[in-house]
């Protein structure tokens, strides 16, 4: 992978550092190597997509790519607000226009936000099965949410159900997001981060803040996975390098 590598003193996520220019082409071609090794030893890849707004350059990128088998791909979310698909809030919507027009994915499967808050998790539940996710797109707010979990949320405790409704800080203020154990049971989560608004929280994620709660995008750690960071150079400014040898 192009960029320059972080290297850190225990051992820790993959972190690379992009400029911002190739941001999107290189995490593109690194979310397409990831769906592609999945398929060659699983035949199938169940890949979950981020919201936000970064995701967006790296989805139309994604979508000009011709490497990908898109047939053997199952598309999830990490996370939906209760809006209407077409709602320029909807995450849905986000990957819809930049990713699902340009490529046919073998299921697509959104958050059924239209069945209410009582209803959409036990259903998105259902509809994961028992098979962990294989990739894992996520994102970093400035509070250090990922997904739809953020800081202080009752989700963050939440260790059987998979799924979770939240409650955000800022409208729209009712999710649904994926949960810890659904993350850390993922077999790679990639983050995907830009910007110098995420360099404090990216420092404070990467360097495992001792003080106070962890945040939780600190708390994405696959048990069993493996976690890759794809960060662009402003976002990664504050990141504490090791001298190189
Ligand atoms: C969402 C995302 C959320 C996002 C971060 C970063 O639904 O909003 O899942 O976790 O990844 O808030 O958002 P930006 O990419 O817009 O900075």
């Amino acid at each position: 992978m192009a960029g320059d590598e972080v290297s850190r003193d225990e051992p820790g996520p993959e972190v690379h550092v992009l400029a911002p220019d190739r941001f999107a082409g290189l995490a593109a071609a690194r979310v397409a190597e990831l769906v592609t090794e999945s398929i060659a030893t699983r035949g199938s890849c169940r890949l979950a997509l981020s919201g936000g707004s970064t995701p967006a350059p790296v989805y139309r990128a994604l979508g000009r790519r011709d490497d990908v088998d898109w047939g053997a791909v199952e598309v999830f979310w990490s996370d939906e607000r209760f809006v209407s698909p077409d709602d320029p809030e909807s995450n849905f919507r986000l990957a819809d226009e930049s990713l699902l027009e340009a490529v046919r994915p073998r299921r697509v499967e959104p958050m059924p936000v239209e069945l209410g808050t009582g209803e959409a998790a036990s259903a998105y539940e259902t509809a994961l099965g028992d098979e962990p996710l294989d990739v894992v797109l996520l994102g970093l707010g400035a509070d250090g949410h990922t997904a739809s979990l953020f800081p202080g949320s009752p989700a963050l405790d939440e260790t059987d159900a998979l799924v979770a409704v939240t409650r955000a800080p800022t409208p729209p203020r009712v999710r649904l997001t994926l949960t810890l154990r659904a993350l850390n049971e993922a077999r790679v989560v990639l983050f995907l981060v830009t910007g110098a608004a995420k360099a404090d929280r990216v420092a404070e994620t990467l360097g495992g803040a001792a003080a106070g709660p962890r945040l939780p995008a600190a708390r994405v750690r696959p048990a069993a996975g493996r976690l890759v960071w794809l960060v662009d150079e402003a976002a990664s400014s504050r990141i504490r390098r090791t001298e190189s040898a």
